[in-house]
């Protein structure tokens, strides 16, 4: 059992101990888990390189410690609940012993397709249960799983398709979310159109749509797994081989492609989930994440099953058949602990305490919050109507590159702060940093936040480009990591994250690169060049305000508008679409050509009375003209 830290006084003294010794203090985490062999060599690091190697020349396989070694105690109990989007049909309970043998029938599946160790395999999957399977499999036969949000597009699917050099992609025929229908297949098939090194389509009939089924590329599912044997000795992998590649968006650029490997983030999975939710054997855990996004990674497959935990799946969405959805599935399936994303909140929060009523809540221990800062009105809301006032609240901090998550109250030991994600975990050494590189030492701070030492959990590379690693996270401040987050430090040494310092925007919880939606916006035939901020968003936290130049006249303003929103939809998702369209005449730019971001962010909040020193401006009666702009726009 992975040891569980259980009071506060604990928790500073195994900090303590994380910090002064490290390498005793994860091997003794490590103890704890299944090894074909022991490591000789507990860490190898740098932040220059940068290079990091946790529990070296260990040998083990991620899914004998999520499956093979819980047969013997758990093989009926129940590892997966899943709950469709309809509430009329039926839920499905899958148990250890079920899970275990679809996962070994699936590595078989995989071998015949002559999957081998280190192929990357896409998973382009709905919410079921099937996708939990096809990523143990692949980590049990050696392959890198790179699991893309079903609410991509076919170009962002393709292109992570190529980036990764997926021979094999698995989807399904389609989904329903809401009220929404997904074709996902016929997605899949535009996108292999544009990724010739997909050798082989397995296709999940989900819904039964009709579908086209290219002969000698696309195979079904159920027939593969019919003629597979459920016997499957998993491969022995290294400690630091790749488990998974997931994209992410940065600031620049394409998606970079987060690269994880097997044994740190194991441990780190397992370690982080009991202890911040501090999980009791036999408890449901519900977290609302996608699958796609590294929070279902993390806290719906790996960290649970690594405990032997009772994960549920959500397939639906908060509003669907009403906005009580939650609540209904929280009584239904009595979930103990609750993790769900601030924007889920705040829109529910809009239909007050209606939903809540004659809904039994009591299973409720725990609640949570990730993926971005959560506001203390919504975080009161949350825990009068949710827990009843007795359910303490982790706002989780963390990220793809982290692993797992980083800063985060331990679940009923930690004293909570509305709207802090409070204290590091053990073995994490935040330090928060001015424009310079200067640590700010002392409490009562603000600055950049930074990590200085490594957790298991970290990612080690960028797939392909171990230098865009290193130039996005570990050259901003020598010997750092920089999180691209801006953080308060506050008298009691309590954590507050205040949102991202780059040019990423977090809408609804989505990481979104502002140059992806340039991109996008700029492929439409009218558009010269635009420059796309953030806005403060009454539920989704962030909305996208994009300036847009146009290279002639436009008859009908709306009309584009609605196109470059369709544009931005099919080249990235529908999640990223632009909130706000203004035409511009001419972008504020600096002397050396550099868009001053800074004044368009100020614009699009609708706070224009000081915009700072506008005196590097080629032209400052720019900003005039965009200003009388916005205020027509907005009213
Ligand atoms: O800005 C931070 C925000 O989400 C970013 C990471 O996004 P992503 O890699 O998609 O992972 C999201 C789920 C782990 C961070 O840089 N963020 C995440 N959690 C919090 C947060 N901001 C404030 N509070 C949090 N609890």
């Amino acid at each position: 059992m992975i040891p569980q830290i259980k009071t506060i006084e604990e928790y500073h003294q195994q900090y303590t101990q994380s910090i002064e010794h490290p390498e005793t203090f994860w091997a003794g985490i490590a103890e704890h888990f299944e090894w074909k062999q022991k490591w000789t060599q507990v860490l190898e690091w740098n932040f220059t390189e940068p290079k990091v190697k946790w529990f070296g020349s260990g040998k083990l396989n991620i899914t004998e410690n999520c499956l093979d070694r819980h047969q013997t105690t758990r093989r009926n109990q129940t590892a997966i609940i899943w709950e469709p989007n309809n509430p009329g049909d039926k839920s499905r309970h899958i148990s250890y012993g079920e899970l275990f043998e679809l996962v070994q029938q699936f590595a078989n599946v995989l071998i015949q397709q002559g999957v081998k160790k280190g192929d990357r395999i896409c998973i382009y999957l709905p919410m079921v249960p099937e996708a939990v399977v096809a990523m143990l499999a692949c980590a049990r036969v050696g392959a890198i799983h790179s699991v893309v949000f079903a609410g991509f597009s076919s170009q962002s699917l393709a292109d992570r398709i190529n980036d990764a050099e997926c021979k094999l992609l698995i989807t399904a025929d389609g989904m329903i979310r809401g009220e929404k229908k997904v074709e996902l297949k016929q997605i899949a098939d535009e996108a292999m159109q544009l990724s010739p090194c997909v050798e082989r389509c397995i296709v999940f009939n989900h819904k039964s749509f009709t579908v086209q089924m290219q002969a000698g590329r696309d195979l079904w599912w159920n027939d593969l797994m019919a003629a597979a044997s459920p016997l499957h000795e998993a491969e022995s992998m290294d400690s630091e081989d790749p488990l998974f590649i997931l994209y992410t968006s940065g600031s620049t650029g394409k998606p970079k492609g987060v690269l994880h490997t097997t044994a740190g983030y194991m441990v780190y999975a397992a370690y982080t989930f009991k202890n911040v939710f501090q999980y009791q054997d036999q408890d449901v855990f519900c977290c609302t994440a996608d699958i796609g996004w590294v929070t279902g990674h993390t806290y719906i497959v790996y960290g649970p099953l690594l405990n032997g935990a009772v994960t549920l799946m959500f397939e639906g969405i908060p509003s669907y058949p009403d906005t009580g959805r939650f609540w209904s599935l929280i009584e239904k399936h009595k979930v103990n602990y609750f993790y769900t994303a601030p924007t889920a909140i705040r829109s529910l929060q809009l239909h007050g305490e209606e939903p809540f009523k004659g809904k039994d809540l009591s299973s409720l221990k725990v609640l949570g919050t990730v993926g971005e800062p959560i506001n203390e009105e919504a975080w009161h809301w949350y825990h009068q109507n949710a827990g009843k006032g007795n359910c303490p609240i982790v706002d989780t901090w963390w990220q793809t590159e982290t692993g797992g998550i980083l800063i985060s109250p331990l679940a009923g030991i930690t004293l909570l702060k509305p709207a802090y994600a409070t204290l590091p975990l053990p073995g994490v050494q935040p330090v928060l940093v001015d424009e310079k590189g200067n640590e700010i030492s002392g409490n009562g701070v603000e600055g950049n936040l930074c990590i200085k030492f490594p957790w298991p959990g970290i990612a080690r590379s960028l797939y392909g480009d171990h230098e865009r690693f290193r130039s996005m996270y570990f050259s901003t401040y020598p010997n750092l990591y920089f999180t691209g987050d801006g953080c308060k430090r506050d008298e009691d040494g309590y954590y507050r994250i205040t949102g991202r310092v780059d040019d990423v925007i977090n809408v609804s919880g989505h990481r979104i690169g502002t140059g992806e939606v340039e991109d996008a916006i700029d492929e439409h035939g009218y558009v010269v060049e635009s420059a796309v901020v953030a806005f403060p968003h009454e539920i989704k936290g962030q909305g996208i305000y994009a300036f847009v130049i146009c290279d002639r006249n436009v008859p009908d303003e709306e009309v584009l508008r609605s196109e470059i929103r369709n544009h931005v939809s099919k080249m990235i998702g529908a999640f990223a679409r632009p909130d706000k369209i203004q035409m511009v005449n001419a972008l504020p730019k600096t002397r050396s050509g550099k868009i001053m971001r800074r004044i368009l962010r100020k614009i699009a909040e609708g706070d224009t009375s000081n915009l700072g020193d506008i005196s590097t401006l080629i032209d400052p009666l720019v900003i005039d003209a965009i200003k009388a702009g916005a205020e027509n726009l907005n009213g």
